[in-house]
């Protein structure tokens, strides 16, 4: 389970990160690819399936909607789909533990079921808000409540007649997105979403692999409710979003020259390369090819001199995931980074703007945090102790921090990193991180 506890300690990296490293698969395709597989007619078989907290906490959602979900191997899941309309009632509330896009792609889903439900998570997840879907969900014709001020829980009324909408949504989300086509799956007519700014589109790409009409360009989708999902095997790419924390490592830390392999690379994941070469960084796509319908490339990071840049307001969704992993190579590059446009870091597992700026000033970082980004000045890391405040993201990000600081840097909560990424110390230890966990 998702939980707190665990301390990580970090000593600067005695030389530089080398090696070829293979992360975990895809959070993002994870969660999707259980969902799917589970709604389809046929068994389907999902390798590179993550291992993490939160994708497991949406699998044993649909065992515990009578879904049969073998393990015959380490990430590896064979999925005995159950059609559209087979999943039956849970015995309990469904516990998404630490998982934004579990509960927010789960409350589309079940919005659409002839049962009730009722979807719970963790500390961080009952924090953060939940109208974003459920108030377009309810436009839709769902039923659900909510605690105070959007929060989970939820609890969503079965038997609801869902009817297709077409919406704008006023943030770039594609958890919003991915909730509303699968609610529209359910839904009489058709249901279209318009973003501000085109986000991730692994569910308009994997509903298209199971058979589904769908039409998307960047940035739009519509669907036609009540169409069959055919199985399909599912070959997840190593998590992108796992590999940044060793781009920014191996870039940062001299003498480096590291190899991460067959990385997702959709564009709409990979803005942190772009945000990094205008910062100087040498980084180089190798070997590309195509993992289950996704482009992927080894990755070849060698140390570079980083310098600050004002990061474009537009890259921001294609890298929202990596801020963490960003101001840490901005604290440690010559020269002042900007970030504007970032808001929704606030409401992530943690508010990520603030967790970042406390962090980097315990250890003597100039930072300036803004209500949407942040003025970080680079320059040198001393020691300290900082609090990841349970955010799997915030603490693999200061362990690199750690690599660099003249001092041991100390990391709480860091615990819910095998929400993302099991064995990350191991990994980071194997290619030259000076990094060790401790029960806190
Ligand atoms: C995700 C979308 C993003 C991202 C999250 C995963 C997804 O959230 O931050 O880690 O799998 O759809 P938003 O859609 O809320 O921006």
């Amino acid at each position: 389970m998702s939980g707190s506890g665990g301390t990580y300690r970090a000593t600067r990296a005695p030389q530089g990160l080398s090696g070829r490293l293979l992360v975990p698969g895809d959070k993002s395709v994870s969660h999707r690819a259980m969902m799917l597989a589970s709604l389809a007619e046929g068994v389907s078989e999902v390798r590179g399936f993550l291992e993490g907290e939160d994708t497991r906490a949406t699998a044993r959602a649909f065992a515990q909607m009578g879904v049969q979900i073998d393990a015959p191997e380490p990430s590896v899941r064979r999925v005995h789909g159950v059609g559209l309309h087979g999943l039956k009632a849970p015995a309990a509330a469904i516990d998404c533990g630490n998982a934004g896009t579990g509960m927010r792609l789960l409350s589309g889903l079940l919005a659409g079921q002839g049962f009730d439900s009722e979807l719970i998570g963790d500390e961080s997840l009952t924090r953060r808000p939940m109208n974003r879907v459920v108030l377009p969900l309810r436009q839709m014709g769902a039923v659900i409540d909510t605690a105070a001020e959007g929060r989970p829980p939820l609890r969503i009324r079965g038997g609801a007649k869902l009817h297709g909408i077409r919406y704008e949504l006023p943030v770039a989300s594609a958890q919003v997105k991915s909730a509303l086509l699968l609610a529209g799956l359910y839904a009489e007519g058709e249901t279209e979403t318009i973003e501000p700014h085109p986000t991730r589109d692994y569910t308009e790409r994997m509903l298209s692999a199971f058979g589904v009409a769908i039409d998307f360009t960047p940035g739009r989708a519509r669907l036609h409710g009540g169409q069959v999902l055919r199985a399909t095997d599912v070959q997840v790419p190593a998590d992108f979003s796992s590999a940044a924390f060793f781009i920014v490592a191996a870039s940062l830390i001299p003498g480096s020259d590291l190899l991460i392999e067959q990385v997702g690379i959709n564009p709409r994941r990979t803005g942190l390369l772009e945000a990094l070469r205008v910062m100087g960084a040498d980084i180089q796509l190798e070997n590309r090819s195509e993992h289950g319908g996704e482009p992927v490339a080894d990755l070849r990071v060698r140390h570079a001199r980083l310098r600050g840049a004002v990061i474009p307001e537009q890259v921001v969704p294609d890298m929202i995931d990596e801020f963490p992993a960003l101001f840490i190579a901005a604290a440690c590059a010559e020269g002042l980074t900007t970030v504007s446009g970032a808001a929704e870091l606030r409401v992530k597992e943690s508010d990520r703007i603030k967790s970042m700026a406390d962090g980097l000033k315990a250890l003597g970082a100039r930072i300036d945090e803004r209500p949407d980004g942040a003025l970080i000045e680079g320059g040198r890391l001393h020691g300290g102790r900082v609090d990841s405040r349970g955010d799997h993201r915030i603490a693999m990000s200061f362990a690199i921090a750690g690599q660099l600081a003249e001092g041991e840097v100390v990391i709480d909560d860091c615990a819910n990193v095998a929400t993302s990424f099991p064995g990350f110390v191991e990994l980071a230890r194997g290619c030259g991180f000076e990094l060790f966990e401790s029960a806190g």
